[in-house]
């Protein structure tokens, strides 16, 4: 049994979890951050990459994101399409902001580099199997290292930046699953091929058929989306069938077809816990949250928890303030509840539930038409999807 003694203990190596270590780094607090994946299991998981400007100038702030203005590009608008119509929400003339589409893998990529050429403490294939002491000034956690070795993990601090699935969630929640929660009749049919482009701004569309989403990852690799049943089969359909699926549903757009080389079905819910701290441990990211991907968010908001996170952390190890960690809550909360909404809005007006009558499908055109005709309605979907500024203070 080894036992590591360190200032905060953080558990997951994603997004959250990383940046955290980095930002408390450059405060001087020293951590651990461990993963139950493999680097490469880590670094090849395709996920969403919408990153919010704000999200962009703190990675740069940590030395993680050279590769953003290369390998990503910045996009100053989606289109809505609905009723064989192309609408365009314009963001930087809406709210001086613009995203950056940047797979998250590729933000992992980076900020695992910097970590590992920092010298500091990662460790992949690391499961934790228990976390004590929570409600004392020194809990702990145990696990099993990449040798299949015990380990103990002394810390003052304990973060959950472990996913959906969170090892910590128990200890600070008093559950598992308590929380919010919200399911939804449809899913995600995701492909990645290889084709140029169809168009240079993401398309979300809402159409007789159901939703689709035309986005991009690079000059020759594009992703999209089309609803589907949470229980559908990915090798049911035929590339020609997917491709006449997706076209269909953006009857504006010709689609340049390629040859597809990944399908999977992403099922979606809404998810907040009650509880985002206990004592000597907190949450953030997808272990306190879930949002269904159609608003862009997931990643973004495991960054405005961390931000403030690390503020009430850099309190209570570096001037023994507690203040600042009693309010991270009630703080993160209110960004939660705003992107949960929004994700919530961005889904419900674009899909076709099963539920749907005839007459919520119009309600949903007219929901669409008051937003893209109005600018009060343009600004909201457009400062939601940039992204609310990050509270800085606690
Ligand atoms: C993606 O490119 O994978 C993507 C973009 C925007 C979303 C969801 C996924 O809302």
């Amino acid at each position: 049994m080894t036992t590591t003694r360190t200032r905060v203990a953080i558990v997951g190596a994603g997004p959250a979890g990383l940046l955290l270590s980095h930002l408390l780094e450059q405060a001087g607090i020293d951590s651990v951050v461990l993963d139950s994946r493999t680097r490469d299991e880590i670094e090849q998981t395709i996920r969403a990459g919408i990153l919010e400007q704000g999200t962009v100038d703190i990675l740069a702030e940590v030395g993680a994101t050279s590769r953003v203005h290369t390998t990503g590009h910045r996009h100053d608008g989606i289109e809505l399409h609905f009723a064989d119509e192309a609408h365009r929400i314009d963001f930087p003339s809406l709210t001086g902001r613009s995203v950056w589409l940047y797979p998250q893998h590729e933000a992992l990529i980076d900020l695992i580099a910097a970590r590992l050429a920092a010298g500091q403490d990662l460790r992949f294939n690391t499961t934790v199997t228990s976390v004590e002491g929570v409600e004392t000034a020194s809990p702990s956690l145990q696990g099993t290292d990449a040798e299949g070795q015990p380990f103990t993990i002394e810390a003052e601090f304990i973060v959950g930046a472990d996913g959906s699935r969170s090892v910590v969630r128990p200890a600070v929640t008093g559950s598992r699953n308590s929380g919010y929660f919200r399911e939804y009749p449809f899913a995600w049919f995701g492909i990645l091929c290889e084709a140029p482009p169809s168009s240079e701004e993401l398309i979300y569309s809402n159409s007789a058929n159901g939703f689709a989403l035309i986005s991009q990852r690079s000059d020759t690799v594009q992703r999209m989306y089309f609803q589907c049943d949470p229980e559908a089969d990915t090798e049911a359909l035929s590339e020609e069938q997917i491709w006449d699926e997706l076209q269909s549903r953006v009857p504006n757009t010709e689609l340049k077809r390629g040859p597809i080389f990944q399908r999977d079905v992403l099922r979606f819910r809404s998810f907040v816990v009650k509880e985002l701290r206990n004592g000597r441990a907190a949450l953030v990211g997808d272990a306190a949250h879930t949002v269904p991907p159609t608003g862009a968010k997931g990643m973004n908001l495991a960054v405005a928890d961390v931000i403030l996170l690390n503020q009430a952390l850099q309190a209570l190890l570096l001037r023994n303030d507690e203040r600042p960690l009693d309010r991270y809550a009630e703080t993160a909360q209110k960004r939660i509840w705003k992107a949960q909404h929004f994700s919530w809005w961005m889904t419900s007006m674009l899909h076709l539930s099963p539920e749907s009558t005839e007459f919520d499908q119009m309600r949903q055109l007219g929901e669409l038409r008051s937003v893209v005709e109005s600018e009060a309605g343009r600004t909201y979907l457009a400062e939601a999807y940039t992204g609310w500024p990050f509270q800085t203070e606690l």
